[in-house]
């Protein structure tokens, strides 16, 4: 199989490149669902039962590139297997609870509250930048115990890292050396500021944490940082952005939403679904459910050899018909949705509660003092250029002024 060329056209109107890929994904997944990519050398599969299949048996599928190798230390635990990976992941399950990040709620308004408020007597706003780009930052920097005058630089940090997946040099160039090596100085700097006076944070947490009777290495807190950094940012940017670019395309959601705020979190898992903010068509490289085979396996009536590449198409599985009825209708209302944006199986996305809470409050907070807004400059309505993630730079929005 050849990927089409519009896979990585990032020219395309989100929206146009969204509907392209969803009937390419249909063709694939009715002729070849588990089909060899010739460019990135990689198998790809797009239907929704053989996600599960390859998510759920860890031990054929690996998650760690060279699976065999020291999994000790300085890797993420994206890119673990058990039991490694079950240890290091127990250690913040905690902090990630649905039940303590339920308590970061009042903080997360206050912050969005503050975000859309300096807005409105310019009766403009663009949601991407204005709101769901510094949102998260800002809340993982604090759950990190990074000092907060630290904040806009995480911000930078964590993105120049999503960078390297840019297709845009510009942006891969200023990702490089400067930026890595301010960041694992100032990280080195509160790890040792937390290891002479512990606070309540993740960071603290991590720093007391023990692994076989052993402290986490200084390479190991490093990863788990830049890991939650990265990992939680761009993503919910990205899913609250990918929500408005639905409430664009489907009014009749927005007018539904104002007259019944309860349904917003069933809303966000149809965006969730529809539009995930992971792009699954992926570059050369192991991220986001990709996985590598440990042995010869039958994937659908493919043979996969030991050491081939796997990667997910989450796209296309959300969009499985054999999973969703009526899988190209937008509702806001759909139950079940088990949809596989965050993931499946032990690597199930760690900060998914977080997400939800933050687009939650996001959403909620410009229903309330935004209800009634029109889409601004078109021509800001632009993908955003990475392989890895999927959604728009910009979501300029017109409103009343007050
Ligand atoms: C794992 C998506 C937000 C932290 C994952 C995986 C996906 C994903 C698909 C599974 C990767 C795999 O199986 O290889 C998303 C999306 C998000 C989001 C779509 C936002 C809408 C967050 C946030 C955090 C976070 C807010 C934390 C602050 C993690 C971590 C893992 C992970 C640590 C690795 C879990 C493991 O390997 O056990 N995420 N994520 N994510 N996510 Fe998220």
């Amino acid at each position: 199989m050849q990927l089409p060329s519009f896979v990585a056209d990032f020219t395309l109107p989100p929206m146009v490149w969204h509907e392209q890929m969803l009937e390419w994904c249909s063709t694939m997944r009715a002729t070849e669902p588990v089909s060899y990519d010739e460019r990135n050398g990689q198998w790809r599969i797009f239907r929704y039962a053989d996600h599960l299949r390859v998510q759920n048996d860890y031990a054929t599928f690996s998650s760690a590139p060279g699976a065999q190798e020291n999994q000790e230390s300085g890797r993420s635990i994206l890119a673990m297997d058990p039991p490694r990976h079950r240890q290091l992941r127990s250690l913040v399950t905690s902090a990630f609870s649905a039940r303590t990040i339920a308590g970061l709620a009042p903080r997360i308004e206050q912050l969005a509250v503050e975000l859309v408020t300096s807005h409105l007597a310019r009766g403009e706003l663009d949601v991407v930048t204005d709101l769901a780009v510094p949102l998260p930052i800002l809340v993982i920097a604090d759950m990190l115990g990074f000092p907060r005058h630290n904040w806009a630089a995480v911000k930078k940090w964590s993105d120049s890292l999503v960078a390297n997946f840019s297709e845009d040099e510009a942006e891969q160039d200023a990702s490089t050396s400067d930026l890595a090596i301010s960041m694992f100085e100032t990280i080195a700097r509160t790890i040792d500021a937390r290891r002479r006076s512990p606070r309540e944070d993740i960071l603290s947490l991590l720093l007391a944490a023990e692994v076989d009777g052993k402290h986490l290495s200084d390479d190991d807190l490093y990863i788990f940082i830049v890991t939650l950094l990265v990992a939680g940012n761009i993503t919910t940017t990205q899913l609250i952005g990918n929500a408005f670019l639905c409430f664009e395309r489907y009014p009749e959601a927005w007018q539904q939403l104002r007259q019944d705020p309860t349904l917003v979190p069933s809303a966000l898992e149809e965006v969730l679904r529809y539009l995930p903010p992971n792009r699954g068509t992926g570059g050369d490289r192991v991220i986001i459910g990709g996985r590598i085979a440990t042995s010869d396996v039958l994937l659908g009536d493919q043979q996969i050899h030991k050491g081939d590449i796997v990667q997910v198409t989450t796209i296309s599985a959300n969009f499985d018909e054999e999973q969703f009825p009526d899988p190209l209708k937008f509702d806001i209302q759909r139950t079940p949705n088990r949809h596989l944006s965050f993931g499946h199986g032990i690597h199930f996305c760690l900060g998914a509660p977080l997400a939800r809470l933050e687009a939650k409050i996001a959403i909620e907070t410009m229903l309330r003092l935004i209800p009634e807004w029109r889409p601004g400059d078109q021509t800001a309505v632009q993908q955003i250029r990475n392989h890895v993630v999927f959604g728009t730079k910009s979501f300029p929005i017109q409103f009343e002024r007050r």
